[in-house]
C-alpha cells in the first residue's frame, strides 16, 4: 500500500523564524521523497532481478536509490516531528545522556552548532547501540552518506540549504539558532525513553 505523507501544517506560524512560505516549500519537498519511495518500492515489486549489474541495471539502480528516498522520507519526519516545541525544555533521560556524553548542556549545543556549520545535509544526535555513546552525526550527500549503523536518531536538524535559504539566505547559524529554540524536547525525550539510555544508572 502506498505510503501517505504526514501533514505538518500545524507547524505553520508556530516556529519562530521560519515563514509559511519556507515551511510549505519544505513540506512539498518532503512529499516528493514519499512519492519517490512509493515509486521505488512499487517498481522493486515487479522489476526483473535476473541480471543485476554494478554499472547499470534497472533492479540494481532501484536498490541504489532506495536508501535515498527512504532516508529522505523518514529523516524529514524525524525533523518535522521534533519541531514546534516552544516552551518545552530538555529533561529526563535525554538531558542526563547529554550531560554524560558532552559534560554539559552548553557543550552539547556548541557541538551541535559546530556540526551544523560543518554539514551540508543533516545533523543528527544519535545513540549508538554498539558503543553506548551519544554523538552528533553528519549525514550528507543524498541522506545516507555518513549515517552510523546501529543507531537511534534522537534529534534531527535539517541543514540542507532548502530548509532555510528562503528565510535566511547564507545566514545558516541564525537558522540553526531558530531550530534549537523550536525543538520539541518532549518528543525528543519520548525517543530517548525507548532507547537503552533509559535503563542506564
Ligand atoms: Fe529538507
Amino acid at each position: 500500500m502506498a505510503r501517505e505523507p504526514k501533514n505538518y501544517d500545524h507547524l505553520i506560524g508556530k516556529i519562530k523564524g521560519l515563514s509559511e512560505n519556507q515551511l510549505k516549500a519544505h513540506f512539498t519537498l518532503y512529499q516528493g521523497y514519499v512519492k519517490k519511495l512509493n515509486e521505488i518500492e512499487q517498481k522493486l515489486g515487479t522489476v526483473d532481478k535476473s541480471a543485476p549489474n554494478y554499472s547499470y541495471n534497472d533492479f540494481s539502480e532501484l536498490k541504489r536509490r532506495e536508501p535515498v528516498a527512504y532516508n529522505g522520507t523518514f529523516l524529514h519526519e524525524l525533523y518535522f516531528d521534533n519541531l514546534g516545541g516552544e516552551g518545552t525544555s530538555p529533561s529526563g533521560v535525554f538531558k542526563g545522556a547529554i550531560d554524560a556524553a558532552f559534560g554539559s548542556w552548553d557543550a552539547y549545543i556548541a557541538d551541535l552548532r559546530a556540526a551544523a556549520g560543518s554539514a551540508h545535509g543533516w545533523v543528527l544526535t544519535c545513540y549508538g547501540y554498539s558503543d553506548n555513546k551519544v554523538r552528533n552525526v553528519l549525514v550528507q550527500s543524498e541522506h545516507h552518506v555518513g549515517l552510523f549503523v546501529d543507531t537511534q536518531v534522537l534529534v534531527a536538524v535539517d541543514v540542507w540549504e532548502h530548509a532555510y535559504f528562503m528565510d535566511y539566505g547564507t545566514k545558516k547559524p541564525d537558522y540553526v539558532s531558530s531550530v534549537i529554540q523550536s525543538l520539541n524536547w518532549e518528543t525528543i525525550e519520548g525517543r530517548a525513553k525507548y532507547s537503552p539510555l533509559a535503563k542506564k544508572d
